[in-house]
């Protein structure tokens, strides 16, 4: 193919927007896939995605299109659309000369809308701005123009109005990626190149990573290296991705591919690393940083006993996410387990949810904490705001888009849900790391009958460590079940108790209903009682469920 034939270009989306469905009628119109009522989401293959509708995986299709009597081969480089991929986003993006920029017709520019768009802006990249949805009866693309021109500066003109759902219009589009973004300028000439934008792990052949060729060519059988990390491998298989692999001889300078060149962990094949040819060294691409964990949080298994089988789960798991850190850890309540660090929530909750349906494990997570600097010190008098303003920018009369200032602390836990709760699923909410602040913060244990509970203790703000404490007990109260002991629920900031809750004793006679002699009965009964039990996780001798650690950080 020429590379003047060639397009390379990514879609970019707040959640929900449409970037999937539009990417299954792409799919569709160039043939790549057959039509029909079954294409939801074929890009979204993970079934965390399908549930949830979101992308988690980036994944790639080439698709050829006619046009003008022309052959045109459109590299469509698909991103995940949540802030906590942001750098993978960044990365598809080196991969592309231009971008599809999805709005909601009916919601209007939306917190990852903007974010997205600066990272295709900063990127220098053409921006085709599209409304999709405009088959809703409360679509409103004449109010969603005018927001895309007051907030981007994108002239209305330059919008294409489409709805994925039904094909409308989907055809212009394919046609402006044509004429709106440029072909690839590089030159099969120079020495082999290439960016790794994603990889994955495949149980037989190893790991398969998507690459976009920057500059020459690469065969089977060619010695790369990997840039970073200074490794050698052989080319076993290359190809390109239409959705489905599809192996060619050779990866050619302006095509994005697939590679399977012997690397055993995903660590192995970073995105944004740089691949070259052993005997021609090249200068690495630009922009790459190793994954940078935000959030972390613990996890054991809800019985010692599933201990090796978590740890093989973990280990499948995180061969195909090379961006989530594993540490082992353990704890006096929690007995052996792991410190997992990841790019955000969203991708912890994922994380998770895998753990659960994929590998069938039951895990306890703790409460997610983020990294602190810790001076060691007497005192720290600077005064400390938990949220400052920054700006405060009117999209529309409808919409304001406002900037804060936030502690990660404060919206690791449930800031996104309250959000939600309270503007009623009208307000969206993104964020990116703005560095370490200095903060009057103080660690408070939870005792459990006179004994610290490590997995409960917080980071406080010195401010509102009396009301969380006796909030967190107050929730704990709640939710341990009373047990045949009475249990006392401390607060404590050192050796000072700073609230208390106390949880009565009681026994729960599962059989007291059964009168007669109906053993059959009986035992359904009590096996009921057991299985109530393996959500359970005994704290010395007291029974926990396992989800208290993180729902007793949860404002109400
Ligand atoms: P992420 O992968 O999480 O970023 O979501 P997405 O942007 O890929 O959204 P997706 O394609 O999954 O669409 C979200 C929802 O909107 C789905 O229920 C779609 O059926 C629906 N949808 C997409 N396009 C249209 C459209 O043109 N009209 C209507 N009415 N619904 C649409």
């Amino acid at each position: 193919f020429p590379a003047d034939r060639i397009r390379n270009f990514c879609i970019i989306a707040h959640i929900d927007h449409g970037k999937s469905t539009l990417a299954d009628r792409l799919l569709e119109m160039t043939g790549a896939i057959a039509k029909t009522d079954k294409n939801k989401q074929v890009l979204d293959k993970l079934q965390v995605e399908r549930e949830r509708g979101i992308t988690v995986k980036a994944q790639t299709a080439s698709l050829f299109y006619s046009h003008e009597g022309q052959q045109y081969l459109l590299n469509l480089i698909d991103t995940p659309g949540h802030v906590d991929f942001n750098y993978e986003v960044s990365r598809s993006l080196a991969a592309c000369q231009g971008v599809l920029l999805i709005v909601d017709a009916n919601q209007g520019i939306q917190a990852q809308t903007v974010a997205n768009f600066y990272l295709a802006f900063e990127a220098q990249l053409p921006i085709i701005p599209v409304i999709n949805k405009i088959d809703l009866k409360n679509a409103d693309p004449d109010r969603v123009e005018a927001q895309i021109e007051t907030v981007f500066d994108i002239p209305t003109e330059e919008c294409i109005r489409i709805s994925a759902k039904l094909g409308t219009n989907v055809e212009k589009v394919l046609q402006a990626v044509v004429d709106r973004i440029p072909p690839p300028v590089m030159s099969t000439d120079s020495p082999f190149k290439a960016l790794v934008f994603d990889s994955n792990f495949d149980h037989y052949r190893g790991v398969v990573a998507n690459i976009a060729v920057f500059g020459g060519q690469v065969r089977k059988g060619d010695k790369i290296v990997s840039a970073h990390l200074g490794k050698t491998y052989e080319v076993n298989e290359l190809g390109l991705l239409r959705p489905d692999e599809y192996p060619t001889q050779r990866l050619f300078a302006g095509q994005v591919g697939y590679i399977i060149a012997g690397m055993k962990d995903v660590k192995e094949a970073q995105i944004g690393d740089t691949l070259h040819l052993q005997e021609q060294p090249v200068e690495p691409l630009p922009g790459f940083k190793p994954a940078k964990a935000m959030v972390f949080a613990g996890m054991y298994p809800v019985d010692q006993s599933e201990y090796i089988g978590l740890r093989s789960a973990i280990e499948r798991l995180t061969l195909n996410d090379s961006s989530v850190s594993v540490q082992r850890d353990s704890s006096l309540a929690l007995g052996a387990g792991w410190r997992l660090g990841f790019l955000g929530l969203l991708h912890m909750e994922v994380f998770n949810q895998r753990l659960e349906q994929e590998y069938n494990a039951s895990v306890i997570v703790t409460a997610p904490t983020v990294p602190y600097k810790a001076v060691l010190s007497s005192a720290k008098l600077i005064k400390s705001c938990r949220a400052v303003q920054k700006n405060m920018v009117y999209i529309d009369d409808q919409r304001v888009m406002m900037k804060y200032l936030f502690p990660l602390n404060e919206i690791v836990v449930d800031f996104y849900d309250l959000l939600k709760s309270i503007s009623s699923g009208y307000a969206s909410f993104d964020y990116e790391n703005s560095g370490y602040q200095t903060a009057d913060l103080i660690k408070m244990d939870i005792l459990l009958n006179g004994r610290p509970v490590e997995e409960l203790t917080t980071i406080v703000h010195r401010q509102r460590a009396y009301n969380t404490g006796k909030a967190m007990c107050e929730r704990l109260k709640d939710s341990i079940p009373r047990q045949m002991f009475e249990i006392a629920v401390q607060a404590a900031i050192g050796s000072k108790v700073i609230a208390r809750e106390t949880i009565k004793a009681y026994r729960k006679n599962v059989l007291a209903k059964c009168y007669g002699g109906d053993i059959t009965r009986k035992m359904k009964l009590l096996k009921k009682q057991a299985e109530g039990k393996k959500k359970m996780r005994r704290i010395g001798n007291i029974d926990v469920p396992k989800d208290v650690f993180i729902s007793v950080l949860k404002r109400k």
